[in-house]
């Protein structure tokens, strides 16, 4: 066990020189770049040689802030494509991954002992293999193999990766005929994670910063995050695995409307002090009933003012990115103000060390 629960100290997100302190690995920094980050991505997914036939099936093998990519992916697929799209987590792919499969492999380390040991399942089964990785053994397989390989920059935490881990695997699915053409909308994207970071910046004081209002909303309480449509229920698991490892917090997530019905009966009688809900709305990817959706369970739960961030107008990515930047924002100055440093995962990294030496 790591020890104490870190003491909760004053919030201080408007003292720039408190939040440096406060985040001594960057992390904020990280978030703010992500709209450049997508830029040089996007560049290193067109010089891959990416190309090739209409699969029967995609399947995206990849754990953790690599492996949502494979949800965003299966997201942006599910109004358009016509084959499935799944996103696989662990070290098994399914029975039916075989030569008409296009098997994208995501892990930013290439290390990630489940991703590996299905990529090896994979190409046993003679999937089309793509991957996407900094290096390691995922980019050995993939050079061994003759399979493409989009080579990413290093030198990050996986989750502030997201979209140097995004762009490529939907550009691999674009390449196999799978999604229309997405260069507009990831330079779209782009733009807006860019009007993002400057909206919800560490200069921008917490009376005009929805990120920092959220982030001191949510200290010392259990958020509980519903995401609506597609894109919705992706932000919603990224808010939650971002308070996970940027804010070291427990957090409870679910789709819309699936939520209303399972995770209300947790809120049976309300919120309580210790909890607070956070509603992450695509209202163009919602059902046309989903706004009456909303409105009952807050009404039956009994919420009249829940933390909400609206994913806007714009092309798919673009709307996506507008609620990733509040989920990478919020859960950073989450950390900052609980007093933990957002950018190490100690916990995270002694069990995958400890399941390394084992293997
Ligand atoms: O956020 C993290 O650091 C983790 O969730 C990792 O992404 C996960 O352990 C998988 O590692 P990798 O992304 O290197 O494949």
């Amino acid at each position: 066990m790591s020890g104490a629960t870190p003491e909760l100290r004053p919030a201080g997100l408007d003292d720039p020189a408190e939040l440096e302190q406060r985040d001594p690995g960057g992390m904020l920094g990280e978030v703010a770049g992500a709209g450049q980050q997508t830029r040089v991505a996007l560049r290193a997914a067109q010089a891959a040689p990416l190309v090739g036939p209409l699969p029967e099936v995609v399947v995206v093998a990849g754990m953790g802030g690599s492996g949502i990519a494979g949800d965003v992916l299966a997201a942006l697929a599910f109004a358009s494509s016509a084959v499935p799209v799944l996103a696989v987590k662990g070290d098994r792919l399914p029975a039916f991954v075989g030569p008409g499969t296009l098997l994208v492999a995501v892990s930013y380390s290439g290390n990630t002992a489940e991703t590996v040991t299905a990529v090896e399942q994979g190409l046993a089964a003679g999937a089309r293999l793509v991957a996407v990785t900094s290096g390691g053994a995922l980019a050995e397989l993939a050079s061994s193999r003759g399979a493409p390989l989009v080579t990413i920059e290093g030198g990050r935490m996986p989750r502030a990766a997201l979209w140097s881990l995004v762009v490529p695997v939907c550009s691999a699915a674009e390449a196999a005929g799978v999604l229309p053409p997405l260069t507009d909308q990831i330079c779209a994207a782009a733009d807006t994670l860019d009007g993002e970071a400057a909206a919800l910046d560490p200069k921008v004081p917490t009376s005009e910063n929805p990120a920092k209002q959220a982030a001191l909303r949510l200290l010392d309480r259990l958020p509980v995050v519903w995401g609506s449509g597609q894109l919705g229920a992706v932000a919603a698991t990224r808010f939650r695995t971002q308070c996970n490892e940027n804010a070291k917090i427990s957090v409870v997530s679910g789709p819309l409307p699936e939520v209303n019905h399972n995770d209300v009966m947790g809120l049976e009688g309300g919120l309580g002090p210790d909890r607070d809900l956070v509603l992450l709305r695509d209202e163009p990817g919602e059902h046309d009933r989903d706004v009456r959706r909303i409105e009952a369970v807050l009404e039956a739960v009994g919420v009249g003012d829940p933390v909400v961030r609206t994913s806007g107008e714009g092309p798919d990515l673009a709307r996506l990115a507008r609620l990733t930047a509040f989920a990478d924002f919020t859960s950073t100055y989450l950390g900052i103000a609980r007093g933990v440093d957002p950018t190490p995962i100690h916990t995270l990294d002694q069990v995958k060390s400890a399941l390394s030496t084992q293997a």
